[in-house]
């Protein structure tokens, strides 16, 4: 069975052909064009990304499809949540491609996507459900940061999410502040990376008085908040002589003290959340689980609690096309509707 998957829904234009023989997966495309042009802004403005969508889209489908249209059994395309000019760039699309070619279309939910981008270099995780489920999945990307119980494929609970900004907005606002450009998850974290020891980070941090909060760690709910960490970095880099605020080591100090705050708050509620309801596995989702030191940090940390742990490689962390295709196998019965009834839903929850 060989499924096209699309996702326009942020700033990443995908396209991927996926095929299914005995529930092993194998990626026959995977073509993602990032926009560029948000570089300059530090942030994504949506009917800039709507407009790159329309222009970048047709030549990613055909660099990713090719000349293998007439072997595709479905197609899929993500509905929400997202950017809402983003996403009906795709839908429509997607719905145009369904006619014309008289082939179902399955709508995604982005955050599902996520999750079971775990599953595609995993196949063996289908057949073994016993020892998985139930499990924690952390979705941590540029719009969320949500914590989801799931039982089983296609049955999850929202249990906590972020009250304001997403953890990876919140680095990529920090990002702008120290002038390290869009998208900031990445230039956070080869800036911490810099510090080689623990010791040289408590002193750099004493130094330049970078001590940032872990907002909401003790509360007894599985909710976040990130927007006041931006805020205590945006306080401190003020309070800095400008000579300051151009230095490396401080750049560097900030970059390792908002990451490891970030880190710590998502590993110590997913880690409760996992104890409290006593699950099997926790698994990873979105662009901010490629960060290396938060994969390391849960690694740990969840052997030690005889868990087993899932994060997809890092490329399927962010935003791509072959979990759309993925999640679209899952939900192939289920998900198939008339296309009239395929809109974008912006604020899609799980
Ligand atoms: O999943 P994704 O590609 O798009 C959304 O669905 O939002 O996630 C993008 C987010 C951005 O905020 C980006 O800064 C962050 O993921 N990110 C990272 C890393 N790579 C991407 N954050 C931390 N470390 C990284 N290596
Ligand atoms: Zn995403």
């Amino acid at each position: 069975m060989i499924i096209l998957g699309i996702d326009t829904s942020c700033d990443d234009t995908s396209v991927a052909l996926l095929e299914e023989k005995n529930s092993k997966f194998k990626i026959i495309s995977d073509i993602v064009s990032s926009q560029a042009i948000h570089k300059e802004y530090g942030g994504v403005y949506p009917f800039l990304a709507k407009r790159e969508h329309q222009k970048n889209l047709p030549v990613v489908f055909r660099k990713a499809v090719g000349k293998n249209l007439s072997k595709v059994d479905f197609l899929a395309v993500t509905v929400g949540p997202g950017l809402e000019p983003c996403l009906w760039q795709g839908i429509n699309f997607a719905k145009e491609l369904a006619k014309e070619t008289k082939k179902p279309l399955v709508p995604v939910n982005h955050i599902e996507a996520h999750i079971l981008a775990n599953f595609i270099s995993k196949p063996q995780l289908t057949t073994s459900k016993s020892q998985i489920f139930p499990a924690m999945c952390l979705v941590v990307s540029g719009g969320h940061t949500s914590l989801v119980l799931m039982e089983k494929i296609g049955k999850y609970k929202l249990i906590g999410e972020t009250q304001d900004d997403a953890a990876g907005e919140c680095l990529d606002k920090v990002a702008r502040i120290l002038g390290l450009g869009y998208p900031g998850g990445p230039a956070i974290a080869a800036n911490a990376a810099e510090f080689k020891t623990q010791k040289t980070h408590r002193l750099r941090t004493a130094k330049f008085k970078v001590k940032l909060p872990r907002p909401m760690i003790h509360q007894k709910n599985y909710n976040f908040s990130f927007s006041g960490l931006k805020t205590a970095v945006l306080y401190n880099y003020k309070s800095q002589p400008l000579k300051i605020r151009k230095d490396k080591n401080y750049i560097q100090a900030v970059s390792f003290e908002v990451q490891q705050a970030v880190i710590d708050v998502l590993l110590y509620k997913t880690a409760k959340a996992a104890k409290d309801y006593q699950v099997k596995t926790v698994m990873l989702g979105g662009g901010v689980a490629a960060n290396d030191e938060l994969r390391r940090q849960f690694k740990k940390k969840l052997s030690n609690e005889k868990l087993n742990f899932f994060v997809p490689s890092k490329k399927f962390c962010t935003d791509n096309a072959v979990m759309i295709a993925v999640t679209a196998f899952f939900n192939r019965t289920k998900g198939i509707k008339k296309l009239k009834n395929i809109t974008a839903k912006s604020n899609l929850s799980i």
